[in-house]
């Protein structure tokens, strides 16, 4: 079987997963947020190297105040715990996303876990908090603009490659994308690095997404042809 080396998740269906159990909405969080601590250790396990975690965009604070408390306390616990469990498997755990209005202590854990995380080689774990692509895309611009009006880049030379190193984190395109919970959209995630993803929907809420679940999504990425714009000759010759 093919293994990608960038998987990316947009995590999605939890609250509705709650409502047809007759839960309330914050206890879909958590089931999701407890299925991810499995998920997350058995994709490692399969080999993937870079795991990235759609888990908040920027336009979920438009949820209700209740709602997106209960979640930040459940990031602050969730990536604790993440950090003991990863950093013993020499994972790098980083962050995507902007820093306003993510309170102190949410920013205090991202900024402490990256900085004893930073020198693990076995694999990264990429939690895309407060993200949103376009603002990714505009931030690096900003980035790369100060740094050649300060005479640090010469614009000539930037090209994909270069460009790629603005964003939150310089990391290869995804191979993967899988979505849960039935939507058949990107919503704002990896724009850039998704190019050439190959994408995998699937109707199962994200807290039934177990190791089986994501089993057969790599059956389907095994079975793609991917051409990244080319032609497969040895396949057209057959
Ligand atoms: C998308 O909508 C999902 C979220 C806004 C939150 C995802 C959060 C988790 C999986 C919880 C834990 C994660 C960490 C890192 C602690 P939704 O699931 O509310 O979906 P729906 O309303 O469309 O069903």
């Amino acid at each position: 079987m093919k293994i990608p080396n960038h998987v990316g998740i947009i995590v999605d269906g939890n609250g509705r997963w709650a409502v047809k159990k007759g839960k309330k909405r914050s206890e879909g969080h958590l089931a999701g947020s407890k299925n991810l601590d499995n998920l997350c250790q058995y994709i490692f396990d399969k080999g993937i190297k870079v795991l990235s975690l759609y888990v908040f965009s920027t336009e979920n604070f438009k949820r209700s105040d209740e709602e997106v408390n209960y979640l930040m306390d459940l990031f602050v616990k969730k990536f604790k715990n993440d950090f003991k469990i990863f950093s013993k498997k020499d994972i790098r755990i980083v962050f995507s996303g902007r820093r306003e209005p993510l309170k102190k202590e949410i920013l205090d854990i991202i900024d402490d876990i990256t900085c004893k995380t930073k020198d693990n080689k076995s694999g990264i774990l990429n939690f895309c908090l407060n993200y949103g692509s376009h603002a990714e895309i505009v931030d690096a611009c900003k980035k790369i603009n100060l740094e050649v009006i300060n005479n640090n880049l010469n614009i000539d030379i930037i090209d994909e490659k270069i460009f790629k190193k603005y964003l939150y984190n310089d990391l290869p395109d995804l191979d993967l994308l899988i979505r849960t919970g039935g939507e058949l959209r990107l919503s704002n995630f990896m724009l850039w690095q998704s190019a050439y993803a190959e994408f995998y929907f699937t109707d199962v809420l994200f807290p039934d997404f177990n190791s089986d679940e994501f089993d057969k999504a790599l059956l389907s990425y095994s079975n793609r042809d991917r051409r990244f714009g080319g032609i497969n000759y040895e396949k057209k010759n057959n």
